[in-house]
């Protein structure tokens, strides 16, 4: 089974995948967090998260957000310039700005609009797609009425969330319905949701043993050595965990330091990092790392933390 890296806005950038590929690997595929075109143009942060001179990821699959091929079309061509032949549509987000332009989860109300990107999809001969998407957006019988023009179309595979736009992140996932999805679609599938240990992603793959592969996030952001420890079939130790975290956190601080101006940019930038790594440290010592407010206290307190680790 293959382990992906999900998309996570705000975490999952170019730094973060370019340090985890060189300190953990064990991933066999990241994915941007989505690009979208908004008041006719792209965010700049958003293209500078896909150009290659950024990136050192092989197996990078940039994702789009876009409910129309108008809007879909000049991400096509931004991500195809960039010499990439993979694109990962978002049919999932759940973030209540992305939702009412009908964007992310708030497609899957909409089969029309669903079927209008496939059909451009199936015209687009220079990129493989895949689909990550959620059960639906307010019911959970949304997927089963696009499941006819999802299987019809040209795609890799699907991540399915098996979570509703609407529960956000909140209620657990169900994995029943996951089960029926599974069942009925053609393409590969691969599971994502609360996986966070390597026995959960034993479990996951035991009950659905023809999975393509599973998606990681936030159990990635806590413990990025999630993917090594599946291929190893063992869980690294404190210690270990330890001494690689620290080693990502310097080459991400080494990257990030001289872009980011201040104290300021570069303590928001780094500590949400810390809401989930290692959830499982002492208390005081995440708390002397999220407290922090000049980079000399914040680097103090990363360095006892993974001491005391
Ligand atoms: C802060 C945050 C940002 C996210 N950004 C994206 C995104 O850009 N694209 C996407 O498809 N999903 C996004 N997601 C959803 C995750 O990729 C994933 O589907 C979700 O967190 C469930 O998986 P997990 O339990 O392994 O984290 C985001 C989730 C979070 C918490």
């Amino acid at each position: 089974m293959k382990i992906y890296s999900a998309p996570l806005q705000g975490y999952t950038e170019a730094v973060w995948r370019n340090s985890h590929i060189l300190v953990y690997g064990g991933i066999d595929g990241y994915y941007t967090p989505f690009l979208r075109y908004e008041h006719g143009e792209i965010r700049n942060k958003d293209v500078r998260d896909v150009e290659r001179k950024n990136n050192t990821v092989d197996s990078l699959v940039p994702q789009i957000i876009a409910a129309t091929p108008d809007e879909m079309r000049p991400l096509l061509e931004l991500i195809a310039n960039e010499g990439y032949t993979r694109v990962d549509i978002n049919m999932g987000c759940s973030f209540p700005l992305q939702v009412r332009k009908q964007h992310g989860a708030g497609l899957l109300p909409h089969s029309n609009l669903v079927a209008g990107l496939m059909k451009e999809v199936a015209k687009c001969t220079n990129i493989s797609f895949s689909v990550k998407m959620r059960l639906g957006c307010n019911s959970k019988e949304e997927w089963k009425e696009l499941m006819p023009i999802l299987n019809d179309a040209p795609l890799r595979h699907i991540t399915m969330h098996p979570r509703l736009g609407i529960e956000q992140y909140k209620k657990p996932v169900d994995v029943d319905a996951f089960a029926e999805f599974y069942a009925a679609c053609k393409h590969p599938v691969i599971y994502n949701g609360d996986l966070n240990t390597l026995a959960d992603i034993i479990r996951i793959e035991q009950q659905f043993p023809k999975l393509k592969g599973v998606m990681l996030g936030r159990g990635l952001l806590a413990n990025p050595a999630l993917g090594i420890e599946y291929r190893s079939g063992q869980e690294l130790v404190n210690i270990e965990k330890g001494n690689l975290a620290r080693r990502m956190h310097d080459l991400m601080q080494r990257e990030l330091s001289p872009r980011l101006q201040g104290n300021t940019q570069f303590l928001s930038k780094m500590k949400p990092y810390w809401e989930y790594l290692l959830p499982d440290m002492l208390k005081r010592d995440k708390k002397a790392i999220l407290k922090a407010t000049t980079i000399e206290k914040y680097l103090q307190a990363v360095n006892d933390a993974l001491a005391e680790y």
